[in-house]
């Protein structure tokens, strides 16, 4: 069997398309939704990440604004920046992209973002409302891996669901997200990690398989079953002397070779990534609507 490719640029496409509607109504009310990014250093991935989420709120005709620290910003300074932006009325969405340079705790960036202004699904507040079935926002990156499944045919309800990595950012809250008694979960999860003893004993058990562990191309075609449905949502740069920039990006998956085993199976890039944009775009509309409740 070869697998269909999941088109996540197809079904961020539908997405984005399905928020118009709602963003008409915020705007008949004289609101549009803005996004507030705060980029610390100079990372290139994330220089590149928000500038695409940018892109993004502007193709939606939603209002942004990145702002840029220097790497050396020291904690207090950034909090007090999110600060500003918490008492902003025409900031719905706040969003402090990581990594983050080693002076700022990352629990206390997440922390100081007001909850109802917290689109990444980073506050324990809104991790906690995720375990607990009672969600504000989606965790935007596994909530994009949900809607990949099941808008692809491929509902996790009653599947065996393995997921490789154990982040708070995707492997965490996306099996607190397939866990739950609800629509688009009830899937039995199993979590393996950098301590797991047998990886291969547990991924070859997977109808579904989600690799987040930012190891690239670990997951070989002889460590999944036949008729797999395979998301991969590492986004590796490895060096590639062919490219003009000197590397490529790369999933935790040998996609030539699982693609051959699988049911489907999302590339890299253009699977899981523009569904983490799409639904944070999501979480920015849902934000500007509970700023009217
Ligand atoms: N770094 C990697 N993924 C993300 C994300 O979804 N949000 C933020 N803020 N930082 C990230």
């Amino acid at each position: 069997m070869t697998g269909d490719i999941i088109d996540g640029k197809r079904v961020a496409d539908e997405i984005r398309g399905e928020l118009q509607a709602r963003l008409e109504r915020l705007r008949a009310r004289g609101v549009n939704p803005g996004l507030t990014a705060i980029l610390v250093g100079d990372n290139p991935g994330s220089q590149l990440y928000v500038k695409m989420k940018g892109r993004a709120c502007e193709e939606m005709g939603m209002a942004h604004q990145t702002i840029t620290m220097p790497k050396d910003t020291p904690q207090d300074v950034l909090l007090r920046e999110v600060a500003s932006l918490n008492r902003d009325p025409k900031v719905h969405g706040i969003l402090v992209q990581q990594p983050l340079p080693p002076q700022i705790a990352v629990e206390a960036a997440v922390t100081a973002v007001d909850p109802r202004k917290d689109v990444d699904c980073f506050h324990p507040d809104n991790v906690g409302r995720v375990l607990i079935g009672t969600p504000r926002f989606a965790p935007a990156t596994p909530a994009g891996v949900v809607e990949l499944l099941v808008r692809s045919g491929n509902d996790p309800a009653g599947k065996d669901v393995v997921i490789a990595g154990r982040s708070n950012i995707v492997g965490k809250p996306l099996a607190a997200l397939l866990m739950q008694k609800a629509p688009k979960a009830n899937a039995t999860v199993t979590v393996v990690h950098s301590a797991t003893r047998d990886l291969a004993a547990h991924t070859r058990r997977a109808d579904i398989l989600v690799a987040a562990m930012g190891a690239p191309q670990t997951i070989r075609a002889d460590m999944v079953q036949d008729g797999v449905v395979v998301i991969d949502v590492a986004t590796n740069r490895i060096p590639d002397a062919t490219k003009k920039s000197g590397y490529r990006t790369v999933g935790d998956v040998d996609f030539d070779a699982v693609k051959e085993k699988a049911k489907a199976i999302t590339p890299v890039p253009g699977g899981v990534g523009p569904m983490t944009i799409a639904m944070l775009l999501v979480n920015t509309v849902r934000a500007a609507e509970l700023a009217l409740e």
